[in-house]
Formats: structure tokens, C-alpha cells, sequence
């Protein structure tokens, strides 16, 4: 009996300094996104009730009346998104200003005193991430000196709860899902700003300016637009099972030949995304994306299914010059005037589940839309036709 003891003592020895050793040799443990599992939702109307209406845009000078905003309400969405200028901390409408945490506060403070906004935030539910402008520093990226303050004062602004995983990972990028298990909507926000590699300029001929043209790719594979860190986290996300996905980028992802801030600038990182979608069997992805000061939807086949991007530019200002820019993928648009997008699901249509993409006018009309089978948003079998 007692050597059967000390046998027993000694196995549990032996097993206990094989998992130290084991443990001493593993790589560092898990990453911070799965520690900390992601929030589920907890902006919603009902919470766990499937959700119809996402409405989304882009844009916006804090410092003039914001009526587009009223149309938000009135489409009555579940939820809205803000991909991004929502405003511009660096740009008082004519020129670049200095900007300090106080200034991008002041600025932030200027959007909360607008009625518009006041009424949005009182009627709808409100997540958001960033484009350059409200990070603090035009195309900026990783280089900004004020990356962390600035995110500081946006999650303040926004409501994020000081306990939030968001406010302890690098960058402000968030997912949530809504929705029962049959009609689960993910909403991802990605970070195109804080992990950004530098941008290659293109040549152009002596003394042109603006945005358009500005930049050319930058097939360096080792620079990054996400960040590794990102990237490991949205991989773990598009595993998570859902029926729909809404992945908003602040820059546009699918249309790649404007020069403007957007994904085509890093080949490698666009590719990585269709790459990830295919490799993680994610179904039912749509793209938002904003910046551009019109409104368009791209598709491409670069996917493992047809991958549609929704843009949605100008809640208070347009461009239309940006729009004469080339966009082979465009399928729908370009509409040059105040707007937002709108994503509408009908889990119930005749015919099978759909998404509507529709950008909205400021009297609540449909400038465009574009209608998606959900069955489609999947791979298809070889030899169909989707
Ligand atoms: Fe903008």
C-alpha cells in the first residue's frame, strides 16, 4: 500500500513538472481578444431580439447643422455606425489646424451641443470607430503622437465603459453580435488608423493637388494596414458563427483606383482579407466602408462568394470631383449629395433571407439600392451559378 502511495505521489509529481516544463516552454499565453471574451450586444432596443435596420455614414463638420440626421431617425434603424470623420479634429473646412487633446475635446464637445446629434442619440443606438480626420491627423496612421489621447477621447465620447476590452487593447477596433441563433447580426469595426503603415505617394505632375491620384500601391508586404494584432483578432471573429456580417472599414476596400486613402494602397492587406474570408468559411459578409464624400457600392470576385462593399459619404458636405474617379467594381451609384447607407434584412422574404443596400436621401428617399440573396453570401458550390 505504501509503495503503491509513493508510486502514486511520484506520477503526480512527474505530471505536475511535466506541465511547469511544458507551460515554461508554450508561447506567451493567450491574446488579450481571447482572454476577454468579446461584449455581445449590450447596445441594443431589445436586447437578444433580431435586428432589421443597420443605418451607417460618414463625414460630418461638427461645426455646421447636421439634418441628415433626422432622416437617420426616421428610418427608425436598430442601430447606427459612424465609420469615420464624425468629425474633423484637424480641418476647420477651408485648412489643416494644430491639434492638441484640448482642441479634439472642444471639437468633440462642438458635435455633442448639435440638435441633430442630441436627437440621434436619444432615439438610436450608436457604436463607432474612426477615419483620419477624428483620429486627429490627415491619412495618418501609426506615427500619430496623439493616437492614445485622441482614442481616449473618443471612447469617452462614445460611452465606452472604462472596463471594456476595447479601452486595454491597442486601437479602438470592436465587434458585436446581435440577434437570436437563427439571425445573428455580427457588426465589425475595424481600426484603420492606429496600426497603419506609411503610404507610398504616386508621381504626379508638378503642382497637382487634392485627394484624388494621391497615392499609389505600396506592395510591401511587411506594411501593414491592420496590424498583426488585428488581424488575429477579426480572424477570431469571422470564426464566431453568425447569418449575417457587417465588416465596416472607414476607407473603402473594394473600389482601388481612386489614389484616395483606401485599402487599394496595400495590395497585400485587401488580398488578406478575401484570403481570410475564404480561409475561415465566414458566409453572409457585406463591406461598409465611407471617406469618399458620395455614396457607391463595389463588388468584386475576388472572394470565395461575391463580396459587395456599401460606401457611405457625406452626412454634411460632398465632392464631385471624387466620383469621375474610375470604379470598375461599382454596381450601383454614385450618388453626390447628402446621404446615408441603410442595410435592411428581410429574414422573411419570399424567396429566401436578403440584404438591401440603400443610401437615403435627406427627405427619406432611396437615391439607390441594391438587393442581395443571402444564400448567395456563401461559397457556392462548383459549377453553380450564385
Ligand atoms: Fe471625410
Amino acid at each position: 500500500m505504501k509503495k503503491l502511495l509513493t508510486g502514486t505521489l511520484a506520477a503526480i509529481l512527474l505530471a505536475t513538472i511535466s506541465v511547469l516544463v511544458a507551460c515554461s516552454e508554450s508561447p506567451p499565453g493567450p491574446s488579450p481578444s481571447q482572454q476577454e471574451p468579446e461584449p455581445q450586444a449590450p447596445v441594443s432596443r431589445q436586447a437578444g431580439a433580431a435586428i432589421q435596420r443597420v443605418a451607417f455614414g460618414s463625414c460630418a463638420y461638427q461645426f455646421e447643422d447636421q439634418p441628415i440626421l433626422d432622416a437617420v431617425i426616421a428610418a427608425d434603424p436598430d442601430v447606427f455606425l459612424y465609420l469615420g470623420d464624425a468629425i474633423y479634429g484637424d480641418w476647420d473646412g477651408e485648412q489643416v489646424v494644430e491639434v492638441t487633446p484640448e482642441s479634439l475635446r472642444a471639437k468633440w464637445q462642438e458635435l455633442a451641443g448639435q440638435p441633430a446629434f442630441q436627437r440621434l442619440e436619444e432615439n438610436v443606438p450608436i457604436l463607432a470607430t474612426w477615419d483620419n480626420h477624428d483620429y486627429g491627423k490627415h491619412d495618418g496612421g501609426a506615427e500619430f503622437e496623439l493616437k492614445e489621447a485622441s482614442k481616449e477621447i473618443f471612447l469617452d465620447f462614445f460611452g465606452e465603459p472604462a472596463d471594456s476590452a476595447r479601452r486595454r487593447r491597442a486601437g479602438i477596433y470592436d465587434a458585436r453580435v446581435y440577434g437570436p441563433a437563427d439571425r445573428r447580426v455580427q457588426i465589425i469595426l475595424l481600426d484603420t488608423r492606429s496600426f497603419k503603415g506609411p503610404s507610398v505617394l504616386a508621381e504626379r505632375p508638378e503642382g497637382a493637388g487634392g485627394s484624388l491620384g494621391k497615392y499609389a500601391p505600396n506592395d510591401d508586404p511587411v506594411v501593414t494596414l491592420l496590424g498583426e494584432e488585428q488581424w488575429r483578432w477579426l480572424e477570431e471573429r469571422l470564426r464566431e458563427p453568425a447569418e449575417v456580417r457587417l465588416i465596416a472599414s472607414s476607407t473603402q476596400i473594394v473600389a482601388d483606383e481612386k489614389g484616395m486613402d483606401e485599402w487599394g494602397n496595400y495590395p497585400p492587406e485587401r488580398r488578406r482579407l478575401f484570403d481570410l474570408i475564404a480561409a475561415t468559411g465566414a458566409s453572409g459578409v457585406v463591406l461598409l466602408s465611407g471617406n469618399v464624400h458620395f455614396s457607391e457600392i463595389s463588388a468584386t470576385d475576388e472572394g470565395p462568394y461575391r463580396v459587395v462593399d456599401f460606401t457611405s459619404s457625406g452626412l454634411t458636405h460632398v465632392n464631385e470631383e471624387y466620383p469621375k474617379a474610375p470604379n470598375r467594381y461599382r454596381v450601383a451609384g454614385p450618388y453626390v449629395d447628402l446621404s446615408f447607407g441603410l442595410v435592411e434584412i428581410q429574414w422573411h422574404a419570399e424567396g429566401g433571407a436578403a440584404v438591401t443596400l440603400a443610401a437615403i436621401d435627406l427627405e427619406g428617399e432611396r437615391a439607390f439600392e441594391h438587393q442581395i440573396g443571402l444564400e448567395t453570401l456563401q461559397r457556392q458550390p462548383e459549377g453553380s451559378s450564385p
